[in-house]
């Protein structure tokens, strides 16, 4: 009994001390998150509620109160994050996407059950801590975008379980580490965009898991190692723009599961090995800007489920194999600069997919297939600089999906198609120039009212200029120069806005911008000229005569009249009666469900009369209900029929962006779903795009200098931006024309929703469907192939040009080939100072303007630098913008 009570008080006291303990280290770890939610300013983290395993962003372990997960990602957080290596339980911590700086705290080397530590996207200076080489339990490390410098220590050898690092985007130097292929269990391997030298560590075909290698844009050298293919799990091989040589391994077809492999920009020699056609599943294949040569071998149509094949700027030569045909799911051919020849391969035509044909600057010599357009749904049909021959066949008029069509420098003969005019989306670039084309320009051209660029120089084109032409209401870039058309230029802003040299070499062409002008010349077309002379004849030949003439061309200019107005009405009252087949539609604002008509909706986007604007991914119209109110309608383009095919997932989308509050995001009040077609409802602004704002103001005569208001709108796009990726919405699309001015001026940055439903990581879109609006795509797309956030930095760093010079980002004014951003870059070169590029009607207003302007120019120089890991995270620059205003 004694022994037994002596037992028990000596096991209460046990258990109770045990719990002191338990219950003092629990405190320790609320001590020390509250703690760190002072340093770090976390309003949530405060005592209020005792149980800190409920704050947000933490959880604990079930059996005790130990903070096991911590995640504070995403939070625009800065201050020291040291004292989080006292959570000694951590198994998962992750604080990306914030703005700490900083060395990254070597004491995290304490946090010895770690198993996932992610730093990624934040500020992070200094080397790579060695210390974290004995978190023998990590799974995961992922320290990339960050300013990391210096070479990557040996000590991460001790990280044997590592099975992702992420290393990618920093300025790591030195070699990739030999130890790398010790790491038995690693999976994900990204050390892209640093200075890494040396060469890719042979026995890195130990690695039995690797899924993913991604070492693009380093300078490594040497050549691919076979032993990498050995592996049978590689998926993702990306190795683009490095100095690696050699040819490519025949190995490579013993990878079974490759689906990526992008080995462009490199000074890879020889052929491509037959042994391609046994990677049943890949999908990209991407070798440009190599030294490779020999015949394009045919074993590619084995690959069934290769979507893109990129061999441009090679050498090549033979023909592009017929068995190509077979590879119905290809989206884009390129295989530019090279020395291919014979006929344009009509097989590969057949494929539905075929989005994007690149032929060019090869040595075609065939003709332009009449089925060019059967079934393809070509965007981007890009044939110049070939000896292709015959004339250009009227089913050119079937391409209507095309954005870009360039035939340029071949040997072309015959008129131009009228049905070119069918196009009616060609966008990017329509050009014919130096070709063996005669005849009159067709007025249908002037239907083409997206085009931006138009060149049919140095052909035998004659006849007017037909002033139908005006219709090409987009129209920036013109040259109609070495023809032989005649008469006046007709009045069209982007006529005279041209250099003359775009209608030199044309004898008979008269009127501004060309100094011969067009006195005594009738500025008409030919057929009132005929009119004018039968008139002279009639007044000739007696008054009777004269009189029964006029009345029948007075007949006739009558009834032609009528039915062009019959026409109209007869389309008209097609757009009207036929009712709409609405199949989906909501309205998430409650108290104005009322007020919307989903029939109104719909019949507004029919007439063209409503239509306030468009871009690359849809067209706005103006919709009035039948309450008064009036609504902005995006009606989306449906490049892709994917779209439709996931419509109850981008209907979820859509709601979930109705909720996404912040003060300079257009958030959609709506949908409708009628037919294949997708219509966002949005609040309308009479104010319009701020597009519309800074191009129409210089043509306005009232207009009135005001910096700070233009520093507001740019310091509002920015913060709509900054919030977008705060919450990993990668924009894609930004350009002025999808930034909206409310009624105060405040921006508001549009087209988000369109970065949800298009998003392309998850396949749903076409590959060239995501590049964004012309003149703002940042040059790095053109290999990546992916919008990413320094991507949008780039294209906001356009937008901040355009408000500060308010020069378009396109303008034939700045020289052939280039645009806005490179116009400014050069400004030094050219011996121009930064004031000859602002807008002088605002910096030569006040000192202190024109300072701001300079200040301001410095940001978006930073922002369009043309490496993506120099420019600022967006947050940066709204910091700095705001700097700028508050001095
Ligand atoms: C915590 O409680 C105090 C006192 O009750 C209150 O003043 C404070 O606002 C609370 N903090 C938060 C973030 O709820
Ligand atoms: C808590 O549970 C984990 C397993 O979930 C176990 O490993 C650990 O020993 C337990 N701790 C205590 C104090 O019971
Ligand atoms: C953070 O605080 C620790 C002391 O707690 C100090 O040693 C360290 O230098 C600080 N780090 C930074 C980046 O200020
Ligand atoms: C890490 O832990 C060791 C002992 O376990 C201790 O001496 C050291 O001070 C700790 N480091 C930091 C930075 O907390
Ligand atoms: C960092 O890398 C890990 C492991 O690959 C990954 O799970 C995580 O999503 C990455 N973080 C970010 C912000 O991309
Ligand atoms: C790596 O960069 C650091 C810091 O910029 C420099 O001191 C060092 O010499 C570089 N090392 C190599 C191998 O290039
Ligand atoms: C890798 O592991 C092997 C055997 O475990 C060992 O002999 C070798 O030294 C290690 N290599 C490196 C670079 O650590
Ligand atoms: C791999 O490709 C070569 C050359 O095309 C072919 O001879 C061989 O049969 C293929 N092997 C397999 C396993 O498919
Ligand atoms: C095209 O070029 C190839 C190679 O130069 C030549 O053999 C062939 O005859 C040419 N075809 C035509 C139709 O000119």
């Amino acid at each position: 009994m004694p022994f037994l009570s002596l037992l028990s008080i000596f096991l209460v006291g046990f258990l109770s001390r045990s719990q002191l303990v338990v219950t003092q280290m629990l405190n320790d770890d609320q001590t020390t998150l509250l703690a760190i939610g002072k340093e770090l300013k976390l309003s949530e983290w405060n005592g209020n509620n005792s149980d800190h395993c409920n704050w947000p962003g933490i959880s604990c372990s079930s059996n005790n109160s130990f903070v096991q997960r911590l995640d504070l990602s995403n939070h625009w957080l800065q201050g020291n994050i040291t004292l989080i290596s006292d959570l000694k339980s951590l198994k998962w911590l992750d604080l990306s996407h914030n703005n700490f700086h900083g060395n990254i705290p070597f004491s995290f080397g304490n946090l010895s059950e770690l198993e996932f530590l992610d730093l990624s996207f934040n500020s992070f200076e200094g080397s790579i801590p060695k210390e974290l080489g004995v978190l023998k339990n990590l799974r995961a490390l992922n320290i990339s975008n960050n300013l990391l410098m210096g070479v990557i220590p040996n000590e991460l050898q001790g990280l044997e379980k590592l099975q992702d690092l992420q290393l990618y985007t920093n300025r790591l130097n030195g070699t990739i580490p030999h130890w790398i292929s010790n790491l038995t269990h690693l999976s994900v391997f990204t050390a892209y965009e640093n200075e890494l030298s040396g060469f890719i560590p042979d026995k890195l075909g130990l690695v039995t898991e690797l899924q993913l290698l991604n070492l693009h844009s380093n300078q490594l050298q040497g050549s691919i190692p076979e032993a990498i293919f050995a592996m049978q799990k590689l998926e993702t091989l990306v190795l683009t723009q490095n100095k690696l040589t050699g040819y490519i391994p025949e190995s490579i077809g013993n990878c079974k599961v490759l689906s990526s492999i992008r080995i462009g920009n490199n000074n890879f020699i020889g052929g491509i090995p037959k042994e391609i056609g046994n990677i049943t599943s890949l999908t990209y294949f991407e070798a440009d800007n190599n030294n490779l040569s020999g015949e394009i071998v045919k074993e590619f149509s084995k690959c069934s489920n290769l979507v893109l094949l990129n061999l441009a700027s090679n050498g090549f030569t033979g023909t592009v194999p017929i068995e190509f045909g077979l590879l119905s799911s290809l989206q884009e051919l390129i295989v530019s600069g090279n020395s291919l020849f014979g006929e344009i391969p009509t097989s590969i035509l057949k494929g539905k997919n075929l989005n994007k044909l690149d032929l060019s600057n090869n040595r075609f010599n065939g003709t332009i297939p009449l089925s060019i357009c059967n079934t393809s749904r070509l965007q981007f049909l890009l044939l110049s600089q070939n000896s292709i021959r015959g004339e250009i066949p009227h089913e050119i008029g079937n391409c209507v999906k095309l954005l870009e069509l360039q035939l340029g420098s071949n040997y072309l003969t015959g008129n131009i198609p009228p049905e070119i005019g069918r196009i009616k989306n060609l966008q990017i670039a329509l050009n014919l120039s130096s070709n063996h084309l005669r005849g009159q320009l067709p007025e249908e051209l002037g239907r083409l009212d997206k085009l931006v660029s138009l060149d049919i120089s140095n052909n035998q084109l004659s006849g007017n200029i037909p002033s139908a032409l005006k219709g090409m209401l987009s129209l920036i870039e013109v040259n109609f120069s070495n023809n032989q058309f005649n008469g006046q230029i007709p009045l069209f802003v982007p006529f005279q806005k041209s250099p003359n040299s775009s209608f030199l070499g044309n004898n008979g062409l008269c009127g501004e911008p060309l100094s011969a002008s067009c006195e005594g010349l009738d500025s008409n077309s030919y057929h009132h000229k005929v009119s004018y002379r039968i008139v002279l004849a009639v007044i000739g030949s007696g008054l009777a005569v004269f009189a029964s003439v006029f009345v029948v061309v007075l007949l006739f200019m009558m009834r032609e009249k009528q039915e062009k107005a019959a026409k109209n009405e007869v389309t008209d009252n097609n757009e009207t009666n036929n009712k709409p087949l609405i199949l989906a539609g909501n309205v998430f604002v409650e108290n104005l469900s009322q007020a919307i008509d989903f029939d109104t909706i719909a019949k507004a986007t029919m007439k063209d009369s409503n239509k306030l604007n468009w871009g690359t991914f849809s067209t706005v119209y103006k919709a009035e209900m039948p309450s008064g109110m009036i609504l902005s309608v995006r009606r989306l383009r449906s490049m892709d029929k994917t779209l439709i095919h996931h419509r109850n997932k981008m209907i979820r989308e859509v709601e979930k962006l109705s909720k996404l509050f912040h003060d300079n995001l257009m958030r959609p009040i709506g949908f409708v779903v009628f037919e294949d077609t997708m219509l966002l409802l949005h609040q309308y602004f009479p104010n319009g795009t701020l597009a519309q704002f800074l191009h129409d103001s210089l043509e306005k005569p009232d207009y009135k200098p005001d910096w700070p208001g233009r520093l507001a709108i740019a310091i509002g796009v920015a913060e709509g931006l900054a919030f977008l990726h705060h919450v990993a919405i990668i924009h894609l699309d930004i350009s002025s024309g999808n930034v909206i001015l409310d009624c105060n001026f405040n921006p508001l940055v549009g087209e988000i929703e369109i970065s949800k439903l298009l998003d392309p990581s998850r396949g749903t879109a076409s590959i060239s469907a995501v590049a964004g609006s012309f003149g703002y795509i940042p040059p790095e797309y053109a290999y990546t192939m992916q919008v990413t956030a320094p991507g949008n930095v780039y294209s906001y760093g356009v937008v901040l040009l355009e408000i500060l010079t308010t020069r378009l980002p396109v303008d034939e004014a700045f020289g052939e080939g280039i645009d806005l951003v490179k116009w400014v870059h050069t400004a030094s070169v050219r011996g121009e100072t930064p004031e000859q590029i602002l807008d002088s009607r605002l910096s030569t207003v006040s000192f202190a303007w024109r300072k701001e302007m300079l200040a301001a120019l410095k940001i978006a120089l930073l922002c369009t630098d043309s490496v993506p890991a120099k420019r600022p995270k967006m947050k940066n620059v709204v910091e700095m913008l705001q700097e700028i205003g508050s001095n």
